[in-house]
């Protein structure tokens, strides 16, 4: 079945962007990236999220990941739709963002990595791109993936908050708790030692006591 699971090497595809010509892996380099994909240009829902990205890019570039989107028209019609973009924000109509846009004209990408949806059809009859997020890390291994339908517009607020839970766990060794935001505790991992995890944490390990006994929600503060 064409798709991506967790741990899968992101596809070393070819494709046509409003930045030129790229190769997958030659884009991301050694950065994380994120690839969110879009059903159609000149969609609402669509205008409103990639919007939303382009304020938040600086953001994304702070974290060391790259953006691109996908959807299925053309280049020149992504060009013409980044001026419709760039308004609703409120800036000057420009054909620019401050990511690229793949030009997935035959869905073929979209074939290949799963992002279908069968609800949503366009004139056609054909099924149109679902709102898809592929986070990959640095050694461009498939972190995160989220899937929506084309109905339902994403929270690009809730994506940054994935990328730092995601950094923290690859660089800290720690997973985020329900509702985690930046700045909160985070949680040893069970799988770390409890001398080792005094050692790698040393702000302090607040266990939380449980009818069982079993010593595994243990809370620390978020490492810098
Ligand atoms: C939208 O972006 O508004 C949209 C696109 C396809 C189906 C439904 C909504």
């Amino acid at each position: 079945m064409p798709g991506l699971l967790l741990g899968d090497e992101a596809p070393n595809f070819e494709a046509d962007t409003t930045q030129g010509r790229i190769r997958f892996h030659d884009f991301l380099g050694d950065s994380w990236g994120i690839l969110f994909s879009h059903p159609r240009d000149f969609t609402p829902v669509c205008t409103t999220e990639l919007g939303r990205a382009a304020k938040l890019a600086h953001e994304f570039s702070k974290r060391n990941v790259k953006m691109i989107a996908l959807s299925i028209d053309s280049v020149q019609d992504h060009l013409s739709w980044c001026k419709d973009i760039n308004a609703y924000n409120g800036e000057q109509p420009a054909e620019k963002l401050p990511f690229p846009i793949i030009a997935d004209k035959n869905r073929e990408l979209a074939v290949k990595l799963g992002m279908l949806d069968p609800d949503e059809l366009d004139k056609d009859g054909m099924p149109l791109t679902a709102r898809v997020v592929f986070i990959f890390g640095p050694d461009k291994k498939l972190k995160l993936s989220i899937l929506y339908p084309a109905t339902t517009g994403r929270n690009f607020d809730e994506i940054l908050r994935v990328v730092d839970s995601l950094q923290l766990t690859a660089y800290k060794k720690v997973a985020t708790p329900v509702d985690w935001k930046p700045g909160d505790s985070v949680m040893v991992v069970p799988t770390l030692p409890e001398e080792e995890a005094k050692k790698l944490f040393p702000k302090g390990i607040f266990t939380k006591e449980l009818p069982s006994g079993k010593k595994y929600l243990r809370y620390t503060p978020q490492p810098e």
